[in-house]
């Protein structure tokens, strides 16, 4: 006896049909028109939209940052997804200066354990290749864990940042092992220098993480970054949270050359702006330092545009919270020391589907694929995740398209006492989610078992 959801629409990539869906144990057993009911639980799902579970793959959840730890640990962070139609998130494991990444693996495993509430993966965050590079053999060894993806700062001096020699011998490695390498693309040092002098100019409000961090240092950081990847033999690079016009084209450059250049952004670049959402009274910007910092209005539409040609293939959250009250409060007086990062776990579905299908900027099967399918193809997890399809992990979300749905800080589920989305209406909801055919959320509440949530390995994907 299997559950049957029956009929809805279900949409991937490809397109769109009406279709039951039969859930047997974990997995789906066949998507076809008027599969018998016999024997099965019926969800009635007519008018709905059956999609894959949303997989994050940008999120930074009981994480050490800016003299703080992120407000969400696991089990907080992956509930909050889930009641927002993600199933799947990819994590970061932070490898500390002067330690394996083996070290790292172990520390984030342990952080997810018995708390995660959803499927989850790593990417390893590579800070140090230790004495004579011997750590660049623990990106073998990371490989053979399940951990296809390896992230670098060059942003962040003295706490994160690596420099060139670390990005290319690392890009040489993954290269040779078909590995992915994620950038937080930045040119910090330059970044620096602004800094400082802002500082000394006593510009000391929020407003100036903004100013400080100009477009081209980001444009810059991209072109570099894709000239690595090109002269270490072709590694694969993925731009995390593209926030500009400007790397945008060097992304698009890139791919129109033939390079493995992927790239993504998020939410609060495509629906806030420094216009909109900056220049508030008191400390109330604070809320919305996150680094890239909010971009002029102008770069909306080419970012949407971005993700409809093909340019960039992911809409990720970068879901990094810390309360206002006394998180963000850290930096008053000194913007350098507010905890960078802001809250968006829950709404990455909602604000994708209503500022992209309901706006017509992309379409239904394009929606999907920016927020399941080509996360779960780039970041070797496809077909077990990011497709309704025979086979599959039943990670799924019965969607109701007309559902109306007021973000509030008071009403949702992540940890912090706000959210950049305060007051945004939306239409277009998760009725219920199934994780690895349990039923984990209905109606917006999370009804699963809090670390049911298994550490998924990941293969080198060939996307
Ligand atoms: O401000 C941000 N984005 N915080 C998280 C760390 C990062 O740069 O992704
Ligand atoms: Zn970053
Ligand atoms: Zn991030």
């Amino acid at each position: 006896m299997g559950t049957l959801i029956q009929g809805g629409k279900v949409v991937s990539a490809a397109g769109a049909a009406l279709a039951d869906v039969l859930i047997e144990g974990e997995t789906i057993a066949r998507v076809a028109a008027g599969i018998d009911a016999a024997g099965h639980t019926v969800v009635d799902a007519a008018g709905m939209l059956i999609l894959p579970g949303g997989i994050d793959v940008h999120t930074h959840l009981d994480m050490p940052f800016g003299g703080t730890v992120s407000a969400d640990d696991y089990e907080w962070g992956t509930r909050a997804a889930a009641i927002g139609g993600t199933t799947t998130v990819i994590d970061f494991a932070l490898q500390s200066m002067g330690r394996p990444m083996t070290e790292a693996f172990k520390t984030w495993r342990a952080k997810a354990e018995g708390k995660a509430c959803i499927d989850y993966a790593l990417h390893m965050a590579v800070t140090d290749l230790g004495p004579n590079d011997v750590w660049l053999n623990d990106v073998d060894r990371m490989v053979a864990e399940g951990i296809s993806s390896f992230k670098i700062f060059m942003a962040y001096p003295d706490v994160l940042m690596v420099n060139d020699a670390t990005i290319f011998k690392l890009m040489q490695r993954t290269a040779k092992l078909g590995a992915l390498v994620c950038v937080h693309a930045e040119n910090g040092a330059a970044i620096d220098v602004v800094v400082q002098q802002a500082l000394a100019a006593g510009k000391t409000g929020p407003l100036y993480h903004a100013l400080t961090r100009p477009v081209l240092a980001e444009a810059e950081a991209v072109h570099r970054v894709v000239a690595l990847s090109e002269m270490a033999g072709g590694a694969r690079v993925y731009i995390v949270h593209v926030s500009c016009e400007e790397s945008m084209r060097e992304i698009a450059a890139a791919r129109a050359r033939g390079l493995a250049v992927m790239g993504e952004t998020c939410p609060q670049y495509l629906v806030l702006s420094i216009e909109d959402d900056m220049g508030r009274p008191g400390f109330e910007d604070a809320k919305f330092v996150f680094t890239p910092p909010l971009r002029g209005k102008k770069n909306q539409a080419p970012l949407w545009k971005a993700l409809r040609d093909d340019v960039l293939q992911v809409v990720a959250t970068d879901h990094c919270p810390f309360r206002f009250a006394d998180q963000k409060t850290l930096g008053l007086g000194n913007f350098t020391k507010i905890p960078n990062g802001a809250p968006g776990i829950e709404n990455r579905m909602q604000l994708a589907y209503h500022y992209g299908v309901n706006a017509g900027r992309m379409s239904l099967e394009r929606f999907v694929e920016v927020t399941a399918e080509a996360p779960a193809k780039i970041f070797g997890m496809f077909p077990k995740k990011g497709i309704v399809a025979a086979g599959s992990d039943a990670d799924i979300l019965i969607w109701d398209p007309l559902a109306q749905y007021t973000i509030t800080a008071a009403t949702q589920s992540m940890h912090t006492d706000y959210s950049i989305y305060d007051g945004f209406a939306v239409a277009g909801n998760a009725r219920q989610v199934y994780s690895r055919g349990e039923c984990i959320v209905d109606g917006g509440k999370f009804i699963g078992r809090v670390g049911r949530g298994e550490y998924l390995r990941r293969e080198v994907a060939a996307q």
